[in-house]
């Protein structure tokens, strides 16, 4: 059993200790932003947010997770609205076929909490996330976007 704390709301489940975190929020609680990609910590389609810090959730298993704060894309909102990096990502166009957009949103939100102003180079060593699309070009605009609201 795992008690878990997602998006604020608490979960208890009946899984292994070693399940993977993503397996849990999609199939256990249901739900389905956060994407299931390479499933090796490799693309980032499954970043969430474990105590602030963004995590690849396929690879953490959901012992480590238990007694932390997880967000995913559906509790990055708040009540004011949109969080800046999704409001960015409308104006700007960024999304393609969208699969990876979730996983790129909670990257760089935990990336901005950390440097509000980041350079290019912050942005190269902190979103390695991979795009199938190619939107890398968008979504750099679009980080420098948000840090201007
Ligand atoms: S599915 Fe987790 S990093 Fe690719
Ligand atoms: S928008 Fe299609 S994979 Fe990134």
């Amino acid at each position: 059993m795992a008690n878990l704390t997602i998006n604020g709301k608490a979960f208890d489940v009946d899984v292994e200790p070693d399940t993977p975190l993503l397996w849990v929020i999609r199939e256990n609680i249901g739900l389905t932003g956060t994407k299931y990609g390479c499933g090796i910590a490799q693309c980032g389609a499954c970043t969430v947010h474990v105590d602030g810090v963004a995590m690849r959730s396929c690879g953490v298993q959901v012992s480590e997770a238990s007694g932390k704060q997880i967000t995913t894309i559906e509790g990055l909102a708040s009540d004011a609205g949109l969080h800046k990096v999704q409001q960015a990502w409308i104006d700007n166009d960024v999304p393609q076929c969208g699969y990876c957009q979730t996983g790129m949103i909670m990257a760089v939100a935990a990336l901005l909490k950390e440097k509000p102003k980041p350079t290019d180079q912050d942005i190269d060593e902190a979103i390695t996330n991979i795009c199938r699309c190619g939107t890398f070009q968008q979504v750099r605009q679009a980080i420098h976007l948000a840090t201007n609201v």
